[in-house]
């Protein structure tokens, strides 16, 4: 069954870009709401952890640099479906793959470089959830 409940991150390109506001905005007209959320920066070691279901591919070492570059905005968004409602609203890894008007085709660089994270499944969003917050942060 379904949970309510996604986990995203503002990646370090559309913070530096100064799209962190423009990114909630969409986030909550969306009608997600964030129930925690926190800006931080991952140290390589974390960044590694975090994504280390990718630990084999080409662009994992890429993917870990990237994503501990620089500060990040890390948050859990409730909503009935969350994970696939929030998933589209992203838009594909690859932003000159993703919808007009989804969150990647407005604010990403490219496919590595691509704005936000989403879960993609309700146990990673528990998994990711944990990873940076405790129970007592999620209001
Ligand atoms: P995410 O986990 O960050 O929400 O992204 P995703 O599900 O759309 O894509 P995924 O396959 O999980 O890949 C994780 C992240 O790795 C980087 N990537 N780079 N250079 C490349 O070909 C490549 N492919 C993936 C992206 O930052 C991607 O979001
Ligand atoms: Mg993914």
């Amino acid at each position: 069954m379904a949970t309510n409940r996604t986990f995203t991150m503002i990646k370090p390109d559309a913070v530096q870009s100064g799209y962190i506001g423009a990114i909630l905005e969409k986030i909550c007209s969306s009608g997600f709401r964030i129930v925690a959320m926190k800006y931080t920066r991952l140290s390589t070691e974390k960044a590694g952890q975090f994504y280390a279901v990718h630990s084999s591919r080409p662009f994992y070492g890429e993917l870990v640099d990237f994503m501990s570059s620089g500060p990040i905005v890390a948050a859990i968004l409730e909503k009935e479906n969350a994970v696939e409602d929030f998933r589209k609203l992203i838009g594909a890894t690859d932003p000159s793959k993703a919808e007009p008007g989804t969150i990647r085709a407005l604010y990403a660089r490219n496919v590595g470089e691509n704005a936000v994270h989403g879960s993609d499944s309700d146990e990673n969003a528990a998994i990711e959830g944990s990873f940076f917050f405790a129970g007592t942060d999620i209001f």
